[in-house]
């Protein structure tokens, strides 16, 4: 089964779909990784950025702690708002997905790259609540001010998807997101 995990900045994506993917054994697919991979090549080696997103020297970097950097935050919303880096890395997203059982994580991911996900989640909360996680994770006071405009730039790309089911994480820790999420997958292959 594919399980999707969309929304905007803050709301909890990354830590509820790795921990969804290891309580059901399922592969993890991070596309932020991606998108902040190709940017981060490109701030090292310079160069184009469909063809660094085309030729996938970006993978070797996959894991570099650099990705989450601030140089990464500031220049990465234009790098994904390039339609062929998005077509190239949605390639190699749906490639990673035909080989079956999967949580996969981003913004477009039940819209446009796997539109037949068995389960598609849309993960929100209110725009206070995301700051104040994003402040505590950074440890400053500027990343509320941040998150805004990072919706503001990643709107394009963030589409909540038809039949999508919607939780709203504000008031819910980790665990419980989990347990919900995993539930409805027991449903679904049931
Ligand atoms: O989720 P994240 O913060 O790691 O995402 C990094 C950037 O990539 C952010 O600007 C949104 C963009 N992105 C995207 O456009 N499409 C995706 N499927 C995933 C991320």
């Amino acid at each position: 089964m594919i399980v999707t995990i969309d929304g905007p900045a803050g709301a909890g994506k990354s830590t509820v779909a790795r921990l969804l993917a290891e309580r059901l054994g399922y592969r993890y697919l991070d596309t932020g990784a991606m998108y902040r991979a190709v940017t981060l090549h490109l701030l090292e080696h310079g160069g184009d950025a469909e063809a660094v997103a085309a030729s996938g020297a970006w993978q070797s970097l996959a894991d570099d702690p650099r990705l989450r950097g601030p140089e990464v935050n500031e220049a990465v919303s234009d790098v994904a708002g390039r339609p062929e880096v998005r077509r190239a890395l949605r390639g190699v997203q749906r490639s990673f997905l035909r080989r079956g059982d999967a949580v996969a994580e981003g913004r477009d991911i039940g819209e446009v790259v796997w539109p037949e996900a068995e389960l598609k989640v849309w993960l929100d909360a209110d725009p206070a609540v995301r700051a104040a996680r994003r402040m505590q994770e950074v440890g400053s006071e500027r990343a509320g001010d941040a998150i805004l405009e990072r919706d503001r730039r990643d709107a394009v790309q963030t589409v909540r998807p038809d039949g999508s089911v919607v939780i709203d994480t504000g008031p819910l820790d980790v665990a419980e997101v989990v347990d919900r999420i995993a539930a409805l997958v027991a449903a679904r292959s049931a």
